[in-house]
Formats: structure tokens, sequence, C-alpha cells
């Protein structure tokens, strides 16, 4: 066995300790997809400063495989266009901490062929998940910049997947190929935008982070409504419209 795989398979059991109910699903989602292809660099903290980490050695591997997050932006700067002394500035886009991942995942309740959205691309790790879950053909996902969605393409194509990636806001004019059965944020968001509703199918599900931070905080988990509005909860107390 690779140590690659192994360390996929340990980071695999660790979400599965880590989570009080995980479906069988979400676990083996974990262990068909690694992760390591999406973060070939990330950022490290030292002091004030953001400074690369690069290269295929065994720190690399042990980090990629740990369940914590890895930053690969800061202040708009791609951790593979940083230079070697680093950058300062506040974390844009990061890989998520595989144990939220999958507890958001979870909440997602994906099924074969559903129409999933998710907003927030950065590596394309979870977009990977998606399409493990759902198949990539009806997988849209979205984010800010070119570069970041340009270098998540190539990444999922090198593992076999080709959803739909796109440059959009999120909050912005919803992308083609729904009404989608399931939509999730990457990013924390204040509150789900009433697009999003519209976007989803009745019994459709939404998951987003609510907050201010990048991809922390609360988890809301939206059932959609026949009446049009949202019911569910972690985030919420009722039923948002
Ligand atoms: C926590 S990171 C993404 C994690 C990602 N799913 C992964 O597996 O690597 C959140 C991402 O949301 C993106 N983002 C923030 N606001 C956005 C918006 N309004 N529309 C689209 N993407 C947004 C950021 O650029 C960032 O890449």
């Amino acid at each position: 066995m690779t140590a690659e795989l192994e360390a996929r398979i340990e980071l695999a059991q660790a979400v599965e300790r880590g989570a009080s109910v995980l479906s069988s699903r979400v676990v083996e989602a974990f262990l068909n997809v690694p992760r390591h292809p999406f973060v070939p660099a990330f950022y490290r903290r030292d002091g004030a400063k953001y400074v690369p980490t690069r290269g295929h050695n065994d720190a690399w591997l042990r980090a990629v495989y740990a369940d914590d997050v890895l930053v690969t932006e800061v202040g708009g700067v791609h951790v593979e266009d940083a230079p070697d002394c680093g950058v300062t500035g506040v974390a844009t886009s990061s890989s998520t901490a595989p144990g939220l991942m999958a507890e958001m995942l979870d909440a997602l309740d994906v099924r074969p062929a559903d129409r999933v959205w998710e907003i927030g691309t950065g590596t394309g790790y979870n977009a990977a998940l998606l399409c493990h879950l759902a198949g990539a053909a009806t997988v849209t996902t979205v984010d800010r910049t070119a570069r970041l969605v340009d270098a998540a393409q190539g990444r999922l194509h090198e593992v076999g997947f080709a959803p739909a990636v796109l440059r959009a806001d999120g909050a912005g004019t919803p992308p083609a190929g729904g009404p989608f059965d399931r939509i999730i944020a990457t990013c924390a968001v204040r509150r789900v935008p009433t697009a999003w509703l519209e976007q989803c199918v009745t019994g459709g599900v939404i998951v987003a982070p609510i907050g201010n931070a990048l991809g922390g905080g609360a988890v809301v988990h939206l059932t959609k409504l026949p009446d049009g509005g949202g019911g569910g909860g972690g985030g919420g107390d009722g039923p948002i419209h």
C-alpha cells in the first residue's frame, strides 16, 4: 500500500470517528477521493506571515491528510503564485477541514444523479467528493476568480471528474443546470439568499455555514418547503423566507 493510500484511509477513519453519525456513503467518498492532488501547496502560518509549503515530502503528505484546514489563498494571492518568503493578509480561500466537510456532506444527503450546486469551489476537493456522491454530470461548482476555478477544474480532471466549474458570484445570477436538488455553500453567509431557495426544488436541501468567517461557525441545514420557504435548523430557529 502506498503512503498516500495509507494516509487517506487513516483520514477517512478519523473523519468517521470524529462524527457522531456519518453515512457510509460519505465515508466511502473520503476513502475513494484523494485530497493531495487538490493541495500541491498550501500556506502555513509563520508569525504575521503566510508562507507557502510546497513539495511532495512526508511532512506535506501528513499535513494534507490531517483533519485540518489548509489555506490556499491569502489576500487574493494563490499559494502557487506566492513568493517563497510568504505574504501577509487575510485568508481568502482554503481547503476546509475534512471533518467539517464530512458533516456538511452528510447533512446534504446527496443521492446519485442529484443536481448539485456548490458555492465556493476553492481547491475542488469538496467538488470531487460531490462528484463521487452524485456523479459529475449533475454537479455545478462556482467560485469568484478564474485562478481558483481554472486550478480546481484541472485537478478535478486529473482525478477523473468533469463537473461544470464556473467563475461566478454565488450571491449573483444562479448558474445553468438548475433547479437543484442540493445546494451547498462552503463560504460563510450571513443568511441564505432568496435565490438559493428559488433555485432549490421542493424537498431539496440547502447546507451552508452561517457567520462571517471563511468556512467555520454554525452550519444551517434547510429543506425547501412547498410554500417556497425553507424549514430546518442548525443556524436558524424556524422557517426562513
Ligand atoms: C472554504 S473555501 C472552499 C473550500 C472548497 N470547497 C474546497 O474543498 O477546497 C470557500 C470558497 O468560497 C469562495 N467564495 C467566497 N465568496 C464567494 C461568492 N460570493 N461566490 C462564490 N464563491 C465564493 C472563496 O473564494 C473560497 O474559495
